[in-house]
Formats: structure tokens, C-alpha cells, sequence
């Protein structure tokens, strides 16, 4: 079977998932963030975490140089971060109120759950890369609702949902 690439990124919009901006500051103090929908957990012990990177992102190589990232689960009233994050070429951190987390990298204020990892490995992913970190730290909200990414639209979890 041939995968037309079209049908293959429908057919993955039926994995629903949450939605996340993740950070990195390189050696020189260059910060960067992108949404991304690529965020799993990998293991509970050691705690590890990995996510992918498009090969043609502009913040590739400060993730690449960083040895360091941070994961900003966000929450529903955050949509407009999530856009904001996905554009390349504009200042995304423009206004964004933020803190810096044990690894020097930007936690998102108000999200709905954040962990601080250090670069574990990286390996090539077809036209991704694939970042594995070690978390070092984290944090989560007990109020917020999740940010939920589903057939290439935004949802929330209706209030009956457990
Ligand atoms: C819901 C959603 C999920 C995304 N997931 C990813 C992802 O996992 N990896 C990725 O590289 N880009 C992902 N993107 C696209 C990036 O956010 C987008 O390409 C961003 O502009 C890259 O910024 P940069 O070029 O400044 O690095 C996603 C976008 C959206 C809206």
C-alpha cells in the first residue's frame, strides 16, 4: 500500500492529543518555543519524555544546542499561545508571561502542567527530530483544563468528562 501523505495526516488527526509550546535557550541566551503535538511520555523510571522537531523549524538548531527543554502542557484558555507558537518568523515571546525553570529554559504561566528536562538523545526521524529528555523537574495545575488537538482542530473536554 502506498501512503498518500494527505490521507496519512487525516488519518493521524484521529489520535486525539493534548497540546504543548516547548522551549529551549541555547549557550549564546537564544530562547525559542514551538507548539507541538509530539510530546509522550517514554518512561517512568528514569521519568523521560520525548518529543519530534521538524526539520525545517527555525528553532531546530537551538534545540539541537541547547542540551536542555522545557514542556508547557497548555490549557484551553490557551489557545492563542499555541497559535502564537506556531508561526514561524514573528517574536512569539512578545507579552507572554513566563518564568525561567531549573534548566534555564521558559515556563509558560498558566499552563496546565510543565516538566524541565535535560537532552537525553537525539536521533533522526525522517523529516523530524526525535528529542528524548530526562525530566528534572515539574509542576502541575489542579484548575486547568487541557487544550485538545483533534482531527486538525482545537477542542476542549466537555465538564462531564473524567
Ligand atoms: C497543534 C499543533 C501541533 C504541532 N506539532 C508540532 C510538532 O510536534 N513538531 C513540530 O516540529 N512542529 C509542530 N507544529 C508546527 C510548529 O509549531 C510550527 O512549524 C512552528 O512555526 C515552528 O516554529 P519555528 O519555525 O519558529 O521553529 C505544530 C503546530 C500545531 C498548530
Amino acid at each position: 500500500m502506498s501512503i498518500d501523505p494527505v490521507a496519512f495526516r487525516e488519518t493521524l488527526g484521529n489520535f486525539v492529543t493534548g497540546v504543548t509550546v516547548i522551549t529551549a535557550v541555547d549557550p549564546k541566551g537564544e530562547h525559542v518555543g514551538i507548539t507541538a503535538n509530539s510530546f509522550s511520555s517514554l518512561s517512568l523510571d528514569p521519568p523521560m519524555v520525548l518529543f519530534s522537531v521538524d526539520r525545517k523549524s527555525q528553532s531546530l538548531p537551538v534545540f539541537e544546542a541547547a542540551g536542555c527543554f522545557s514542556i508547557n502542557v497548555l490549557s484551553d484558555a490557551q489557545k492563542d499561545l499555541s497559535n502564537c507558537f506556531a508561526k514561524s518568523g514573528t517574536d512569539k515571546w512578545a507579552g507572554v508571561p513566563r518564568s525561567t525553570g531549573q534548566t534555564g529554559c521558559r515556563l509558560i504561566d498558566g499552563a496546565l502542567a510543565t516538566f524541565d528536562c535535560t537532552t537525553h538523545a537525539q536521533y533522526d526521524g525522517g523529516d523530524h527530530i526525535i528529542f528524548i529528555g530526562n525530566v528534572v523537574a515539574m509542576n502541575s495545575s489542579k484548575e486547568a483544563r487541557p487544550l485538545v488537538f483533534y482531527k486538525g482542530a482545537y477542542n476542549s473536554l466537555s465538564e462531564g468528562a473524567q
